[in-house]
């Protein structure tokens, strides 16, 4: 989809479809009723006859009978003016695009005038509005081999808008570029294993780094042996495919040695190893690697920002599988930290081979790292798939998270991590063991067994199990991997000072 803007009259508009943003209130504001007299009275037809109250996402199409460079209007509800958020112009117009998509419109037009309630930056609201409708038009077709089948596109969305061009325009060329890594994160998180295997996110982390400033680096098994780290190794013992240790440095600010470490858990495959597990959905377990996907793309994004930071992803990648040689339930292992770890369970195998990114984040002498993980049923449980689990050892480094979360969409929610909960993790015979004595609260002491790696700095981590994936069709968005993450990191590191 070409995204471009004009400050013509919405009146000029050419295409085949309309947007028009409307609110709850009444009555209805002086400017609405001047489009709506222009074109007819359509809008209080609508509000009449179609009883259309403009709830957030509501729509009704309206058919233009002659004399306008369009055919339809397409009144698309944005809620109360004082709730509006970024989060809602971004579900709208992703709506109305999914929507327009299906019926087969090629060219829209979207009126975006100044928009009311609380103070939305220009920027902010342009930003929101590219990223919702190119995110909203992603699909998934690499394996569809018949053309019929296929989806149409949309092939341009012009906005016509009141707002000051220029930094309109800004703001769509942010979104484009983050609509674009959150899109290519869901690639990765909706490639089946067969092909999405550690050495796939390494060729794909390797075309980031083609960009300026970008380096990849890659530890292979025998450097991981150097180092010591048995946790990853343990885990990737059962599968054909060789772990890799991905290294993805931007180095945006380089007269400083400031790092932003940002840590993306990459099991290309989770069958649980020997502590297999049952049969329904083990197919969504592609996705397992949604966090090494997010924290990958969030480089992409930030380097084509061009941000003064330096941010480096590390993404531990293994597949965890079952096999004659496969690490088993009752092993200690031992771990880049030197910790010994008795295994209770394999399934509980992403904490494993983050306790060895984590580990190594430390010799950047990080500001904060940050973890994306796929950790724990546990925080679907708790949270639901709406909004992520949020931990950490450092109270301003979880505000400023929470503040990336609401700017950016995707939501977090805090949960405890007191030492009550480190308790449950040390094992009899070894340090650790890598599930929990007691019962329940399984997000947070795989958080917790997290916690016994970092000595140094700052760390929050973010469980993403319940909101990488979705099973459900949303108006806004399609099913399967969402990309979450990439827009937080992306936000984190704009804010960063
Ligand atoms: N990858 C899973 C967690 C997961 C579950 C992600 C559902 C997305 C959706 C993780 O490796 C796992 O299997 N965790 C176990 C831990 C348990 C053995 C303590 C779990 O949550 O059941
Ligand atoms: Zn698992
Ligand atoms: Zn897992």
């Amino acid at each position: 989809m070409k995204i471009s803007i004009s400050s013509q009259s919405l009146l000029e508009a050419k295409a085949q479809t309309l947007v028009l943003f409307l609110f709850e209130e009444k009555p209805l504001s002086q400017e609405v009723l001047l489009i709506d007299k222009e074109l007819g009275g359509i809008i209080q037809t609508a509000i009449k006859e179609e009883k259309f109250t403009a709830k957030r996402s509501e729509t009704v199409a309206v058919n233009i009978s002659k004399g306008f460079g369009f055919t339809r209007v397409l009144l698309l509800g944005l809620g109360k003016k004082s709730k509006l958020s970024l989060l809602a112009l971004r579900q709208g117009i992703g709506t109305a695009v999914k929507m327009l998509a299906k019926s087969n419109v090629q060219k829209i037009a979207v009126y975006v005038s100044k928009l009311p309630g609380r103070k939305l930056p220009t920027v902010q609201v342009a930003e929101s509005l590219s990223l919702g409708a190119l995110t909203a038009e992603y699909q998934f077709t690499e394996y569809k081999t018949v053309k019929k089948d296929l989806p149409t596109r949309i092939k341009e969305l012009t906005f016509y808008t009141t707002y000051p061009l220029k930094v309109f325009n800004k703001g769509i060329e942010a979104g484009v570029i983050i609509a674009n890594a959150i899109n290519h994160a869901r690639d990765y998180g909706n490639q089946p294993s067969n092909k999405a295997n550690p050495s796939y996110l390494v060729t794909m982390a390797q075309e980031i780094a083609k960009t300026p400033k970008v380096r990849c680096r890659v530890l292979e098994r025998e450097e991981m042996k150097k180092k010591k780290m048995e946790a990853l190794l343990a885990v990737s013992q059962g599968a054909v495919h060789p772990p890799k240790f991905i290294i993805l440095e931007y180095k945006g600010k380089p007269a400083s040695k400031d790092w932003l470490v940002l840590v993306g858990k990459g099991i290309t495959f989770d069958s649980g190893g020997i502590s297999i597990k049952p049969g329904e959905k083990m197919d969504e377990m592609k996705f397992d690697m949604a966090g090494g996907g997010a924290v990958i793309s969030a480089v992409e994004a930030i380097a084509h920002l061009k941000l003064t930071i330096n941010v480096v992803a590390l993404i531990p990648a293994t597949e965890n599988l079952p096999s004659g040689e496969a690490y088993k339930p009752g092993d200690i292992i031992g771990s880049a930290a030197g910790k010994t770890i008795e295994v209770i369970n394999t399934d509980a195998e992403g904490r494993l081979i983050l306790a060895d990114a984590l580990h190594y984040a430390k010799q950047y002498k990080p500001k904060a790292v940050v973890d994306f993980a796929t950790l724990t049923g546990a925080c679907v449980s708790a949270l639901g798939t709406h909004v992520s689990g949020l931990m950490g050892n450092n109270s301003s480094l979880i505000q400023k998270i929470k503040q990336a979360g609401e700017i950016s969409g995707d939501r977090v929610w805090e949960l405890p991590l007191w030492e009550e909960y480190s308790k449950q993790m040390k094992s009899d015979i070894a340090d650790l063991r890598n599930i929990s004595t007691g019962q329940g609260g399984g997000a947070i002491t795989a958080a917790a067994f997290l916690l016994e790696f970092i000595k140094e700095y700052s760390w929050a981590h973010l469980d993403i199990a319940g909101t990488a994936w979705s099973t459900e069709e949303k108006p806004f968005l399609g099913k399967g991997a969402t990309g979450t993450g990439v827009a937080l990191a992306v936000e984190l590191a704009r804010k960063w000072k």
